[in-house]
């Protein structure tokens, strides 16, 4: 048993875990995905009171829904056995969010409206959550002016629309009008409740992924980093109300909805880039894998290769950290909390204090390898100025949790962020 098995292993934490939310399902063929979606939210640990209209329980059943979500589901407003029949507002009161997937061109007129003839109108016009629509229609139907005024009647009461997306209808047809995907509403869902979180009103930059340096025109210098760690680290993030922007090389995973990203290629297009837009931020976590190195000079053709050996003259690419740390050393106002990241492995605590001084940095996340490779256990030292707290995490979104706790204690000590 190593010293570090005794560190309480840090689970992730769902925002959604122990949240009440509501979902309303209209009579749209889509509602087979609201199943699914019922199904993901209550593994995220929501406490999910399901709402159909009429319509919705002619494609999908009821007892669907509450096998899934091991909760009454309520579909008539006058059924006596029914929540709404003693307490019609009882579900509005309780939730955080409301969320209606799918939506139809109908379930948008009335809840423009104000009306409340049915389970889920009723709990619209009664709560003050936030309510996210999954619109699922007719590429005609949401072209239509009627149905574009009462999303904009929505979107100007505060309503957070996702999709509808283009493709397939059941119709045969193909075009805008398709219920975005349950992953896509979660995720949707995880960032509206992030807005009132401890980093709203606070810009923090993220560098991810690796770089790639060019020999030619067909061939680079790159490393194997998947830009795992920045994508979890903006997901943290942006759940706790941050606005982000995810600088990264080219990496094969989509960016976290609700990211403005900043694609780059090599070193010294990141190292732009930061220097950009870090001054002015709140906080910088440099997760890159910046390559150290790049081809002396770039051949405008492809190279042919030769009999015998061939050598490739390198030279060192700017150190992104150091630049920034001399980038701010003249300049008045608060600088950004600089977070870098290292990996080693031993005398950890050692070379991460000697990285946060060599790169002006505010706290380093040194982590041990090979124990954080591939293990199901991600082992690693914060180092700030003063201090060093050791943390085991069962994944990376789980570490990315644990620096952006620390990123928030920093933030909290300094002024708060003006009103938006
Ligand atoms: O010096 P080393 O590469 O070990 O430091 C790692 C940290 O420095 C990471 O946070 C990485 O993103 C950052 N870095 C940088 N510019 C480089 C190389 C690494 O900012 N050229």
């Amino acid at each position: 048993m190593s010293a570090s098995d005794s560190i309480p292993l840090r689970r992730y934490r769902d925002p959604l875990a122990g949240l009440p939310v509501a979902l309303g399902v209209s009579g749209s063929i889509a509602a087979y995905k609201a199943l699914s979606l019922a199904s993901a939210l209550t593994q995220a640990g929501a406490l999910v009171d399901t709402l159909l209209t009429p319509a919705a329980t002619r494609l999908v059943q009821p007892l669907a829904f509450q096998a899934l979500t091991h909760r009454k589901v309520t579909h008539a407003l006058w059924d006596s056995a029914s929540e709404m029949a003693m307490d019609h507002v009882a579900v509005a009161h309780r939730i955080c969010a409301f969320v209606i997937a799918p939506a139809t061109a109908d379930l948008l007129a009335r809840l423009a409206l104000g009306l409340a003839d049915d389970a889920v109108t009723t709990t619209a016009l009664a709560t003050v959550a936030p309510l996210l629509v999954a619109p699922a229609m007719e590429p005609q139907m949401w072209a239509h002016p009627a149905t574009q005024a009462h999303v904009a009647v929505l979107e100007a009461r505060g309503a957070t629309f996702i999709g509808p997306r283009p493709g397939r209808m059941a119709s045969g047809l193909e075009g805008l009008g398709r219920m975005a995907e349950p992953v896509e509403v979660i995720d949707a869902l995880r960032l509206r409740l992030g807005r009132s979180g401890p980093l709203a009103g606070r810009h923090v930059v993220v560098g991810s992924g690796p770089t790639r340096e060019p020999i030619d025109p067909v061939r680079f210098l790159s490393n194997a980093s998947s830009g795992h760690m920045g994508l979890a680290l903006c997901r943290a993030l942006l759940h706790a109300g941050a606005r982000v922007s995810l600088v990264t090389g080219p990496v094969a995973l989509p960016p976290p909805m609700g990211a403005e990203v900043v694609a780059v290629e090599t070193a010294q297009q990141m190292c732009g880039a930061i220097l950009d837009l870090a001054p002015a931020a709140d906080a910088l976590l440099m997760a890159a894998a910046v390559a150290d190195y790049r081809p002396l000079t770039v051949s405008g053709h492809k190279i042919k290769k030769s009999e015998g050996d061939s050598i490739l003259p390198l030279t060192r690419t700017p150190d992104i950290l150091a630049s920034l740390d001399r980038h701010l050393a003249g300049r008045p106002g608060p600088r950004p909390y600089r977070v870098g990241f290292a990996a080693e492995t031993g005398d950890l605590e050692a070379y991460a204090r000697d990285k946060l001084q060599r790169k002006g940095l505010d706290l380093v996340v040194a982590n041990r390898v090979p124990e954080s490779f591939g293990m199901g256990r991600h082992q690693a030292i914060l180092v700030g100025a003063h201090d060093a707290e050791p943390i085991a995490a069962e994944s990376k979104d789980a570490m990315a949790q644990a620096i952006v706790e620390r990123v928030i204690v920093a933030l909290n000590d300094r002024q708060s962020p003006p009103a938006p």
